[in-house]
């Protein structure tokens, strides 16, 4: 009997090469959270590896990424210790046809913000499934609260017009803490007509640390689709 394979597994598969396939030797990489990101840390520990990438340094975006880092020989730098970051790779949860997005599926979009913004090219890796018309139609909106906040951030961001949820652990035995200790809301919009604006205006309420709308960022999108039952990039 063989087993089937995910079509999606594949596509982010074949996403998450071709990323890795775009490091140079000497870079100084922003390492992405989530599946397709992590297959993407996999295929730079191959190439390290193999001897056809040398004296890369990664830049964790969440301690998820940190533990695949060292788990497959990527020495890690802080931002501390460096002046640029050369590339970014990271997955995203949505993507429009401006490249803007939505990130935070894993919680990691305050740290995902701060490497990705600092990279002199930010690629994001998606299967075809992340590509919307517009933002917020089939994901909410996460946003990282500081614990103390999280009424008073909420009633705000129903004024706005959102419906925000806690997110809630694996048995929903207690609220998600984020690697800086937050909670993070996740918020349904009718339709998020402004993503630039909405972005800043979520960040000015007290008690937010960062949304997951990453606007203007982005410099290149790997899509993997499925044609003719083979996973294409
Ligand atoms: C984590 C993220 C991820 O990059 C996003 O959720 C996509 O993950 P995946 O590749 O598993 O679909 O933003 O905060």
């Amino acid at each position: 009997m063989t087993a089937s394979v995910d079509p999606i597994q594949l596509m982010k598969q074949e996403v998450a090469k071709a990323a890795a396939a775009r490091v140079h030797s000497g870079s100084i990489v922003g390492l992405g959270s989530g599946s397709t990101a992590a297959l993407m840390i996999q295929y730079l520990g191959d190439r390290l590896q193999s001897g056809e990438l040398k004296d890369i340094k990664g830049v964790p975006t969440s301690f998820q990424s940190s533990v695949l880092a060292k788990q497959y020989g990527i020495p890690l730098v802080t931002l501390d210790e460096i002046e640029y970051i050369d590339i970014a790779i990271d997955g995203a949860d949505e993507v429009d046809p401006q490249h803007n997005l939505i990130k935070g599926g894993g919680a990691a979009h305050t740290r995902e913000k701060i490497v990705d913004a600092l990279a002199k090219e930010f690629i994001v890796v998606v299967d075809s499934s992340k590509l919307v018309d517009r933002l917020g139609t089939t994901f909410k909106l996460p946003v990282e609260v500081i614990p103390m906040a999280i009424t008073p951030v909420a009633r705000a961001i129903e004024k706005l017009g959102g419906k925000p949820e806690l997110r809630m652990g694996v048995k929903k035995a207690g609220p998600v803490i984020t690697d800086q200790g937050n909670m993070v809301l996740d918020v349904k919009f009718d339709s998020i007509d402004n993503p630039a604006e909405m972005e800043k205006t979520i960040n000015n309420i007290p008690g937010v640390l960062e949304n997951g709308l990453f606007v203007g960022l982005t410099d290149l999108v790997l899509v993997g689709e499925v044609k003719d039952g083979q996973p294409i990039v």
